[in-house]
């Protein structure tokens, strides 16, 4: 019943050491930590406002794909469903202009559930600017001498080195920054502001984009926003070709928090392809999103399903529902290796009401392994 995360002890320590001395001084009650909290008494629901590790009995299972089944019976016409991917830009900034910083709440779990956004001291020194471009050089100089590699392969390894190279010499924002950070879909900047603080403290640089213009403006005018460690910048992370300003391989985290469900599945393998394109070997791609059978899809009327498990909310917005084996084939056809892949079943209790709600969500980090010799 108890699936705790798989978190080292020592990094537990190191966030809650962090996060106590935060407290300490602003003289908050320290939380329960995340993941503790187990309903063992069925009486005790309205006790709380979320239990953890919530096993669902066969009943729930049977609930829930029934009003999924119902739910996406009908799907919208293919001839109106278009404009929802191509004008899904508008859409949200509608929504930002609409909402502007009301709507989400700051993602304070985030260091807890991601201690990799933390730089370790010795990574940091070993992903540092001039040390990682040896390490490439290195390896470079060693692909050319492996008798199995291709002259296509070679050619191509050459031409990328060629590029990233000539990329490394044009100066860009956080380039001196021994530890890089990109958050995509970062909306107003709920996670960005719980971790701007130890993006100062570790000499460190964090990119941010969304492709609602809204959004970015309220990110930048928010007092906290410091372009001295932050750049955030408007992109629409479907574009393939849109530039970025940085160059490939050159980002230890990226960061997507509930936005690739907002993207079409057919286009999200190459999304995540050409992301995973900038992180470093050995950088590391967090994700949290929806999961299937979450209170949300199953609260879809009927006439918002779109395809199976991906619906249109009301305001133009989309949303998609991901399994386990979905999210582990996108991370894995893109060459990443996992780290983590849970589902994250909880009940939400809204104590008020006397209701609760069985809430699940994706939580997984893939990470980019370091290229092994083909011989
Ligand atoms: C549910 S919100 C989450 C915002 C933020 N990550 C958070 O956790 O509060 C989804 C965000 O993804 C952004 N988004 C959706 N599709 C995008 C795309 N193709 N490129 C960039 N941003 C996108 C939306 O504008 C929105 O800000």
């Amino acid at each position: 019943m108890h699936q705790f995360r798989s978190l080292h002890l020592a990094t537990l320590e190191k966030v809650f050491s962090r996060l106590f001395i935060r407290l300490k001084s602003t003289g908050r009650r320290p939380s329960a930590p995340l993941g503790s909290r187990i309903l063992t008494n069925c009486d005790d629901i309205f006790k709380h406002n979320m239990w953890d590790h919530v096993q669902w009995t066969e009943a729930d299972k049977d609930n829930a794909h029934l009003k999924a089944a119902e739910n996406s019976k009908v799907h919208i016409p293919l001839a109106e469903q278009g404009k929802f991917d191509t004008e899904a830009c508008k859409y949200w900034d509608t929504f930002y202009a609409l909402h502007e910083r009301k709507f989400f709440k700051d993602r304070k779990w985030l260091l807890l559930e991601f201690p990799e956004l933390l730089p370790s001291d010795s990574k940091s020194q070993e992903s540092g600017f001039d040390g990682e471009m040896d390490t490439r050089l290195q390896q470079h100089h060693s692909h050319t001498h492996f008798d199995c590699t291709s002259n296509h392969q070679r050619l191509c390894q050459d031409a990328e080195l060629e590029t990233n190279e000539a990329a490394m010499r044009v100066s860009y924002p956080g380039q001196h920054a021994s530890f890089r950070i990109m958050e995509v879909g970062c909306g107003v900047g709920n996670s960005v502001f719980p971790m701007i603080n130890n993006i100062k403290e570790n000499a460190a640089f964090l990119y941010c984009c969304d492709f609602s213009p809204h959004a970015i403006q309220l990110l930048k005018s928010h007092p906290d926003y410091d372009h001295s460690v932050c750049c955030a910048f408007v992109h629409d992370i479907c574009e393939q070709e849109g530039p970025l300003p940085f160059p490939p391989q050159s980002l230890d985290v990226i960061l997507a928090v509930f936005v690739l469900s907002s993207i079409h599945p057919d286009r999200l393998q190459g999304v995540v392809n050409r992301l995973s394109s900038y992180l470093k070997f050995g950088g590391i791609f967090l994700f949290r999103d929806y999961g299937r059978y979450d209170m949300s899809q199953l609260r879809f009327k009927k006439g918002r399903c779109l395809s199976d498990n991906f619906y249109v909310r009301g305001d133009g917005t989309c949303v998609y529902f991901f399994t386990k084996d979905e999210v582990h084939s996108l991370f894995s056809n893109a060459g990443l290796e996992e780290v983590q892949n849970l589902e994250d079943r909880r009940i939400q209790v809204n104590r008020a009401k006397k209701v609760s709600m069985h809430r699940v969500w994706m939580q997984s980090k893939y990470r980019k392994s370091h290229p092994v010799s083909p011989c």
